[in-house]
C-alpha cells in the first residue's frame, strides 16, 4: 500500500481577499503535496475559507450586504485564485457547508457529553481581527500587538473548555513528540506558554444576542461556537469523521502548515480539543515566518497588499512560486521585494537553469540535428561522475524538502545546475566537435540531457508549467518521474528529435516604482528573430538607425567577485563614461582590453546584471562552431563617440 501524505493550509478569513500571505502557504502546500506524489505518496491536499465569526459578520456589514451573500462572493474569489494559480488542491472546505457544520455539533456533543464543557462568565479583552480574548500579559498598552487595536473589555455568560485539563497530557505528549511542532523554536514557544501558567480554559460560545453569524450549540440553541472551535475542525470535517474512508486514511499522516501568527490554536486549542473528543493527534504543525514588507508586518488590516494575480501576471507563475520556495527560510521571517523577484529570476532561473537547458538544446541541435544522440559506452564522458553528483544532490535535496526546508533544498539542486553549466565549459563540447571527437559528443550531449530531465523531474513540484514544457521538449511526457527511476540517467529514446522549449525564463528589467511593471527584456523565441523583425525576417533602414552602435574606449576593466562569466567595463563613449558588464572573463584578461577601441551598443536600456547595471553592450563576433567571442576592435585613430552607420 502507497504512504500517504495529508497536507492543510489555514482556512483563510473571508473578511478580505487573498494576499500574498495567503498565497505563500498555499504555494508551500502545493509544493509539498506534488513532492510527496513525486516520491510515491497518496498525497491529499485540503485548503479552504473560514466564514464564520464577529469579522466577518462586520465586514459583511460594512460592504452593505449579509453574510452569507459576502462569503459566498469572498470565498469564490479565494478559490479561483488558487484554481488560477495553478493549485492543485484535492478540496476545497468552507465552514459554511453543511458537512463541516454536522462534524462541529457532533464534536461538540462528544465534548460536552465527556464533560469538558461547562457554563460560566467571563469577562476579557476582545480582539476582533484575531476573534480571541488576550492576557494583561500579551496585550502592548492596552492593544493587540497584532492589529494595533484598543482591545473591547467583554463579560458575558459563556461556555467553556477546559482545556486546563489536558495541559499536562499536552506537555507530555510534546516531549515525547519532539518534532510535533517545527521548526524547534516554535515549539519551544508552545512549551513555554503551557510550563509558564496554568492553561485558562477555552471559551467556546458566543451568545446569539451579539453574534448570530455561526454554528448553533447543539446543547443550547441560545449560543453559536466560537470561530476558532468551529474552524480547527475542518481538517477532519473534510475527510468525513468519524467513519469516512478518507480520515481512516489521511489523518495519520496529517501535516498542517501554518504562519506563526497562529501557533497558539493550532499548538494548543487543538490538540487539546482533539484529545478531549478521542482523536489522535496530528502528526506535524510545519510553522513558517512572515513575509514582511518595509519592515512592517503585512496584512489585511495594515493595508499594505500585493495581490498574488498581480504577481503573477507580472513575473509568472513558476517564477513566483520559485521566489516563495527559495527565498524564504522555512521558520523565519522574509523580506518581500520585487528587486528580489527579478534578482531570482535573472540569475536562477534565466542565467542559470535556463541558460543551462538553452545551450545544451542549441548544442544538441547544432551538433547532432535535434536528434537526441545515443551514449557511446567507448566514449563516456563524465557519465559515472555526473551520475554520483546528481544522485547526492538528489539525497540532499528531497531529504531537506520532506521537512519543509524547500530553500535550502532547491539551494542544493541549483550547486549541481551551476556544476553543469561549468562543465560546459570546462569539457568544451565546440572543440570536440572541432575536432570530429562525435563518440565523446555523443556522450556528452547524451548525459547532459538525461541529466536536464533528471533535475526537471526534482524541480517539477516546484516550477510545475516549466517543467513539463521539458518534458514535452524531450519527448519525454510519459517516461517515468520517480526521482530513483530517474538516477541512472537512462531515461530519454535516442534518436527522437527534440523540440525548442524557446527561453524558459525571461530575463528582466528592474523598473522604478513609478514606472511600473518591469519590461520583459527578452520574450521572443529563442532562436526566432528578435526586434522588429517582419514577417521576411529584413528590418528597414529606420529601425536599423535606431540603434546607436559608436566607438568606446576601455578606460577599466575588472572581474566581478562571485562571476566567472563577467567582466566589469568602464568606457568613454564619447557622450560620458558608463560602465558595461560583458560576459567575456573567460576569454580576456582584464588588464589585456584596457585601451582597446571596441564598438558598444550605447542605446540600450539599462540592465541590472550581477547587481550592478549596466549601460549598453559591446559588440563581439563567434566563429561558427565557437562559443568564444572575439571583441571587435577599430583602428586607434578613430575617437571615441564616433557613430557607426
Ligand atoms: N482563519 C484563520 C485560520 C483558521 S485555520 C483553522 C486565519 N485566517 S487568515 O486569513 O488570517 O490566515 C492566516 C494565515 O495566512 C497565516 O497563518 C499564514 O498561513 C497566511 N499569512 C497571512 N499573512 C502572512 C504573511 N504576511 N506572511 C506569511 N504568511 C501569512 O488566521
Amino acid at each position: 500500500m502507497k504512504e500517504r501524505f495529508y497536507v492543510t493550509t489555514p482556512i483563510y478569513y473571508v473578511n478580505a481577499e487573498p494576499h500574498i500571505g495567503h498565497a505563500y502557504t498555499t504555494i508551500l502546500a502545493d509544493f509539498m503535496s506534488r513532492f510527496y506524489a513525486m516520491l510515491g505518496y497518496d498525497s491529499y491536499f485540503l485548503t479552504g475559507t473560514d466564514e464564520h465569526g464577529d469579522k466577518i459578520d462586520q465586514a459583511a456589514k460594512a460592504n452593505g450586504t449579509t453574510p452569507q451573500e459576502y462569503t459566498d462572493r469572498i470565498s469564490a474569489i479565494f478559490r479561483r485564485t488558487w484554481t488560477d494559480l495553478g493549485i492543485g488542491f484535492s478540496d476545497f472546505i468552507r465552514t459554511t457547508e453543511k458537512r463541516h457544520v454536522a462534524v462541529v455539533q457532533r464534536i461538540l456533543k462528544k465534548v460536552y457529553d465527556a464533560g469538558d464543557i461547562y457554563f460560566g462568565s467571563y469577562g476579557g479583552f476582545y480582539c476582533v481581527g484575531c476573534e480571541r480574548f488576550f492576557t494583561e500579559k500579551e496585550m502592548v498598552d492596552g492593544k493587540c500587538p497584532d492589529h494595533d487595536r484598543k482591545l473591547d473589555y467583554i463579560e458575558e455568560k459563556n461556555y467553556f473548555f477546559k482545556m486546563s485539563k489536558y495541559q499536562e497530557w499536552l506537555i507530555d505528549y510534546i516531549e515525547k513528540h519532539p518534532d510535533f511542532i517545527r521548526p524547534d523554536r516554535y515549539k519551544n514557544e508552545v512549551m513555554s506558554l503551557l510550563k509558564s501558567e496554568a492553561l485558562e480554559d477555552l471559551c467556546i460560545s458566543r451568545p446569539k444576542s451579539r453574534l448570530q453569524w455561526g454554528i448553533t450549540l447543539p446543547f443550547d440553541e441560545n449560543y453559536v461556537t466560537y470561530v476558532w472551535f468551529d474552524a480547527l475542525i475542518n481538517y477532519i470535517s473534510a475527510l468525513g469523521w468519524p467513519d469516512g474512508d478518507k480520515f481512516a486514511a489521511y489523518w495519520p499522516a496529517s501535516e498542517h502548515i501554518i504562519a506563526k501568527d497562529i501557533v497558539k490554536p493550532h499548538g494548543i486549542f487543538w490538540p487539546t480539543m482533539l484529545k478531549s473528543a478521542g482523536i489522535d493527534p496530528y502528526r506535524h504543525l510545519n510553522v513558517h515566518g512572515y513575509w514582511n514588507m518595509q519592515d512592517a508586518k503585512m496584512s489585511k488590516s495594515l493595508g499594505n497588499v500585493v495581490t498574488p494575480t498581480h504577481l503573477v501576471d507580472r513575473y509568472g507563475n513558476d517564477q513566483i512560486r520559485y521566489f516563495f520556495l527559495r527565498e524564504m527560510t522555512f521558520g523565519n521571517d522574509a523580506r518581500f521585494s520585487e528587486d528580489v523577484i527579478i534578482d531570482r529570476i535573472n540569475f536562477d532561473l534565466a542565467n542559470d537553469w535556463g541558460n543551462l537547458v538553452n545551450r545544451l538544446f542549441n548544442m544538441v541541435s547544432k551538433y547532432f540535428g535535434g536528434a537526441i544522440p545515443p551514449f557511446d559506452p567507448a566514449e563516456p564522458a563524465e557519465r559515472d561522475d555526473l551520475i554520483a553528483r546528481f544522485g547526492s544532490a538528489a539525497r540532499d535535496y528531497i531529504g531537506l524538502a520532506k521537512v519543509f526546508q524547500t530553500s535550502t533544498g532547491l539551494e542544493k539542486l541549483w550547486e549541481f545546475i551551476r556544476y553543469l553549466n561549468k562543465y560546459i565549459d570546462t569539457s568544451k563540447p565546440w572543440q570536440m566537435a572541432k575536432e570530429g571527437n562525435t563518440a565523446r559528443l555523443s556522450s556528452t550531449m547524451r548525459n547532459l540531457l538525461e541529466a536536464v530531465y533528471a533535475i526537471a523531474v526534482l524541480l517539477s513540484p516546484a516550477l510545475t508549467k516549466s517543467c513539463q514544457a521539458i518534458f514535452q521538449a524531450l519527448h519525454a511526457e510519459n517516461k517515468p518521474r520517480h526521482p530513483e527511476s530517474v538516477a541512472a540517467l537512462s531515461i530519454l529514446d535516442t534518436g527522437k528529435k527534440i523540440t525548442d522549449p524557446g527561453i524558459l525564463f525571461p530575463r528582466l528589467e528592474k523598473g522604478s516604482e513609478e514606472a511600473g511593471a518591469p519590461k520583459k527584456a527578452d520574450t521572443k523565441k529563442q532562436g526566432g528573430k528578435t526586434m522588429a523583425a517582419q514577417s521576411d525576417g529584413l528590418v528597414d533602414i529606420s529601425e536599423f538607425g535606431k540603434i546607436d552602435i559608436r566607438v568606446a574606449k576601455i578606460l577599466a576593466a575588472s572581474r566581478i567577485e562571485g562571476s566567472d562569466k563577467l567582466l566589469e567595463l568602464k568606457v568613454d563613449s564619447g557622450i560620458d563614461e558608463r560602465i558595461i558588464i560583458a560576459g567575456i572573463a573567460k576569454w580576456y584578461e582584464p588588464d589585456a582590453i584596457v585601451g582597446k577601441k571596441i564598438l558598444v551598443v550605447a542605446n540600450l536600456k539599462p540592465a541590472t546584471i550581477f547587481k550592478r547595471t549596466s549601460n549598453g553592450m559591446l559588440l563581439a563576433a563567434k566563429a561558427t562552431g565557437s562559443d568564444a567571442p572575439v571583441l571587435i576592435t577599430v583602428d586607434d585613430a578613430i575617437p571615441a563617440g564616433a557613430k557607426l552607420g
